[in-house]
Formats: C-alpha cells, structure tokens, sequence
C-alpha cells in the first residue's frame, strides 16, 4: 500500500507527520498532493523531494495568501500506474488544489491528462524529459530538462581533448533525450561516437556494456542513470579495472548527485559533469540552503532536492499574487517568474512553461576532505533545447 501522509506544522515550527486528517480551516486549506518514489529504485529522489518540501515550509511558515497548506505525501515506488491512480485518487477524493513532485517521466506523462481534466496546476519537481510540459497546459516544471545539461556536456567534450566517445544511457525517455543531445553538442564540435549502448532502467547490470568499453576504447564514455543508480554504476565501473585504463567518464550531473556523492568512493574524482545544481555552488543563498538542509536531515541536499525546494517557491509566490486562488489562474502566474534558486538564477519560460537556469561544467574535487562537484564553468540562462526540435 503506498503511504499517505499528511504534513502539519506544530506550534513549535518542526513539522510533524502525521496519519489524521487536518481538520483546523479545512475550508481555506490549500491541498497539494505531493507524489513522489519514498520507495524503489528511485527513493533517493523521493527523500529528496520529501526533505526539501518541509525544509521550505519550516522556512516560510504552513499560511500563505490567507490560506493553509497542507501536503497530501503519497508514495507511488517509482511505478508508473501507481502515479496515476494516486493522482487520481487525490484528485477525487482528496480534492486536492494541486498536483506535485513526479519523480519518473513514465509516471509524470501517464498523469498529465488528468491535471487538464481536472484543470489544476502539476508541478514538476524531478522529471526531466524534455516533452513533458507540452503535455498538459497545466504543467509547470521546476526540475530541469537532459537536453539542457547534455548538450552542455556534448559541447565541453568536443572543445576538450576528447576526440571519441562511446554512450551508455537508461533505456527510457530521459535516456534517449540525453543520447541525443550529447550527441548533437559532441559532434557539431567534431567529436565522432563509436559506440552506443542502452541498459535497462530497472536493475541495470552494468558489466557486459563496460568490458565492451575497455575494448573499444575511446577517450571518453557518456553516462546518464537516473539520480540514485550513480553509485552503482561506479561500483561496476572500478570493479571493471576502467578507472585505471585512461577512459574518461563524462555525463549529465545524474550520475554524481550530491545526495550519493560522498558514499561513492574515490574513483569519482577528476569526473566531470555538466548540470544545474552543484551543493558546492558558490552563492551565499545555497550555503544557507546546503547549511539548513543538512541541520535538519543529516545529509547534503542533491539537485532533486533543489528542485523540490524551488517547486514549493513557485507555488508561494504564484498564490501571493493569486491571492490564494488555485487552477488556471495559478498556472498563468507562474508564468514568466524569476528568482534566485540556491542554484543560480532561474525563470519560468511563459511560452514552455519549463525552467530557463544555468547549466554548470563541474569536476569532482575534494573540499573539506569530501568530494564535492566544484564549478569551473556556466552557460548562462539555458531554455529546454528540446523544444525547437529541428
Ligand atoms: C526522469 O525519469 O525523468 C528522470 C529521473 C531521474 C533523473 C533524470 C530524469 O536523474
């Protein structure tokens, strides 16, 4: 049975979960009902977007615009049929005002339809593939999209000394996204692939593909795993012998999520990734975030907690100038907003709906002792190059 939650702020400001029905207002409560995988392979996002939605409302109170917030958490295991139906179920029964989180794009796209049925707003925390917002004109994302960071990371190896490269990507749509816009940057700047290979997304076995690397041998490999398998698929990879036979890795930031980072060992070092969140990011805004987020939940927040944590931002601010009103109208006031996210600076492109931000060129290095993905490079104020397939 996925888990229901409800959030409740207590007078003392900690946020507790409990299992009961809020009563206080419930006629001015504003119910967002927060799906995201607490359980299954992807569950280091679900913690994430969990984490940093209380992180956000201990911060800024449970009120806003006059009205209550209450969460509706439901864990959906990272089981597309499992999203729908939860979405279903809050929408109907639980009447919520807005649909949040999405961990998967198998579960996101699978619920799109419902939020333009139900003509309420779906914010995207976590998925990443470019087409979902075109899905449903109730969708707005906060996450990020693979075309953005792999076209970066395309571009950086061609420029960079890394003349072939061969492609290792998660056999469903972010994968394929992230294939072919690595491939678009990598060869417009000269660079030639030999090789490409799919692993599937559930337990993906990654040997077979990686003594295939050793024999190919090209200067680079280009990875995308979803958030949460990074530390696996390095476990593999120095097992393997690769991290001795002079094959780079490159990738999309999934594979060195900070929230895994630390535990995945000294092979990750030197790795470098292009994404849109570093918890080294040097901003006073994030060292006050990362500062925050570990005080309250003993870990470093990763990019999936950043985007939950901006979603939250979106929906306050967007009810303010609502005045607490929800649907349509909530929709079309988070279109064209800006603000600084503890990564950097971000919009809500009105025309896309998805988030224009920077895209971070990042090596792993030790700060403090632990490793660290450390900024050395920015392409500023990137839209989803998604949309203008061409
Ligand atoms: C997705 O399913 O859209 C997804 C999940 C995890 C990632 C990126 C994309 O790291």
């Amino acid at each position: 049975m996925p888990i229901k939650v409800r959030y409740v702020i207590a007078a003392t400001g900690l946020i507790l979960a409990v299992n009961t029905p809020v009563c206080a207002h419930a006629e001015d409560a504003l119910k967002i009902g927060l799906i995201a995988p607490m359980t299954g392979i992807a569950a280091s996002t679900g913690r994430q977007i969990d984490n940093a939605v209380r992180l956000y409302m201990r911060q800024h109170g449970d009120t806003v615009a006059g009205r209550k917030i209450e969460i509706i958490l439901r864990d959906d295991a990272a089981i597309a049929e499992n999203t729908r139906r939860v979405a279903q179920e809050l929408i109907v029964n639980d009447k919520v005002d807005i649909l949040a989180g999405f961990g998967l794009t198998p579960g996101t796209l699978a619920t799109a339809p419902l939020a333009t049925q139900a003509k309420i707003p779906m914010v995207v925390m976590a998925a990443g593939t470019s087409i979902i917002t075109d899905k449903s004109s109730y969708i707005v994302r906060t996450s990020f999209t693979l075309p953005q960071s792999a076209s970066v990371i395309g571009a950086w190896a061609s420029r960079n000394g890394i003349k072939t490269a061969t492609a290792m990507i998660s056999d469903y749509a972010p994968g394929v996204d992230a294939l072919t816009f690595f491939k678009k940057g990598f060869e417009a700047g000269g660079g030639r692939m030999i090789e490409e290979v799919r692993v599937p997304m559930s337990n993906p076995d990654f040997a077979p593909f990686l003594q295939r690397m050793k024999d190919a041998k090209p200067d680079a490999i280009f990875v995308f795993v979803p958030a949460g398998q990074g530390g696996a698929f390095m476990k593999q990879y120095v097992e393997r012998g690769l991290n001795s036979s002079g094959i780079k890795v490159i990738g999309t930031g999934d594979i060195m999520d900070d929230d895994l980072l630390a535990d995945m060992g000294d092979a990750t070092l030197g790795m470098v990734t292009a994404h849109i969140y570093s918890a080294a990011h040097p901003s006073a805004k994030n060292e006050e975030f990362v500062a925050a987020y570990r005080q309250a939940f003993k870990a470093r927040p990763g990019f999936m907690a950043v985007g939950a944590y901006d979603g939250m931002h979106l929906i306050y601010e967007a009810l303010k100038k609502t005045g607490g009103a929800s649907g349509a109208a909530l929709v079309t006031a988070m279109k064209g907003m800006a603000w600084e996210s503890p990564r950097g600076p971000v919009a809500i492109d009105p025309d896309t709906r998805d988030i224009v931000q920077n895209v971070y060129v990042r090596k792993v290095e030790k700060v403090n002792g632990e490793p660290y993905n450390v900024e050395f490079d920015v392409v500023q104020a990137v839209k989803d190059p998604g949309k203008n397939k061409d």
